[in-house]
């Protein structure tokens, strides 16, 4: 449960290993969060990540083996997370961004990556959310992307499973109006994690601070959507609209 003040006291991460995710934890446990549950593949991993958010001022840090892969494990995994005690918070964060050139040639390879990036937000999500609306209350994050507002065909796959995860949660915040749940959206441009080491910085790069102020800001003040930084609002309205042959130059060029 949320404290007085509305400051979350305990926090989910499917993806713990996050860097976004991690800086954001940083944050709120500095704020009050004490109680924090790491859902990632390889757990046994993540020991810095715990000495650190201990170290923070969280009082109980805690891992499950969590793959986004496998949805038949989600509805057990994500509810053995609810089974101690409420979660204010969900952050829906793993994802996975491959390498166009080698998908390509690799229609499996990107078969998975949509499973990841997409089925496996489905699956988690929908699980959260029926466990948050058993608890009557709780907030999910869900990580978008602006590569999922207007798709390059530079990293087209990855950017289409952005826009199918991003427009699936709008649909779950929709259905959750009124149950106590809220979800929201979180869309950054570049930002300098594991996911983008050794890329060429896009306009308007960030970091995972950067993300995890507008993160901690967007819960405070019940925001559905969150770009980050906040210009790309409207630089990507402005190329939503773009013609395509025009937006394949524009893109191409970026
Ligand atoms: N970095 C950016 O420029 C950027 C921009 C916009 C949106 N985002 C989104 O923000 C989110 C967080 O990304 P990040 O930048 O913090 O990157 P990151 O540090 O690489 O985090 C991604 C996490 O996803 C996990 N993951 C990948 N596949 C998984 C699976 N099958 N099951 C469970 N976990 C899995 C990874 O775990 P392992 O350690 O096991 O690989 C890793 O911890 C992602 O959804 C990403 O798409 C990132």
């Amino acid at each position: 449960m949320k404290n007085a003040l509305g400051a979350v006291q305990s926090a989910l991460v499917l993806g713990g290993g996050s860097d976004i995710a991690q800086a954001t934890l940083r944050r709120l446990v500095s704020q009050g969060c004490r109680t924090v549950v790491l859902a990632a593949r390889r757990p046994d991993e993540l020991a810095d990540e715990i000495d650190a958010l201990k170290h923070a001022g969280a009082t109980s840090v805690t891992t499950v083996a969590f793959d986004a892969l496998d949805t038949a494990s989600h509805a057990t995994v994500i509810d053995s997370c609810f089974a101690g005690s409420d979660v204010d918070l969900a952050i829906i964060a793993f994802g996975v961004l491959g390498e166009q050139a080698s998908l390509d040639d690799d229609p499996e390879a990107a078969a998975e990556l949509a499973r990841a990036n997409y089925v496996g937000v489905v699956s988690s999500g929908l699980a959260v959310a029926h466990a948050m609306r058993k608890q009557g209350h709780g907030t999910i994050v869900v990580m978008s992307s602006v590569a999922g507002e207007r798709v390059r065909k530079a990293n087209f796959v990855y950017g289409s499973t952005k826009a199918a995860a991003d427009a699936f949660a709008q649909g779950l915040g929709d259905s959750l109006v009124g149950s106590g749940v809220h979800v929201m959206l979180v869309r950054p441009g570049f930002v300098h994690t594991k996911m983008t080491a050794g890329m060429e910085p896009a306009p308007f790069a960030t970091d995972p601070d950067a993300v995890a102020d507008a993160i901690v800001n967007g819960l405070a003040s019940g925001k559905e959507v969150v770009w980050v930084p906040p210009a790309l609002r409207w630089v990507m309205t402005a190329f939503r609209h773009m013609p395509r042959p025009v937006w394949r130059r524009v893109s191409a060029s970026r």
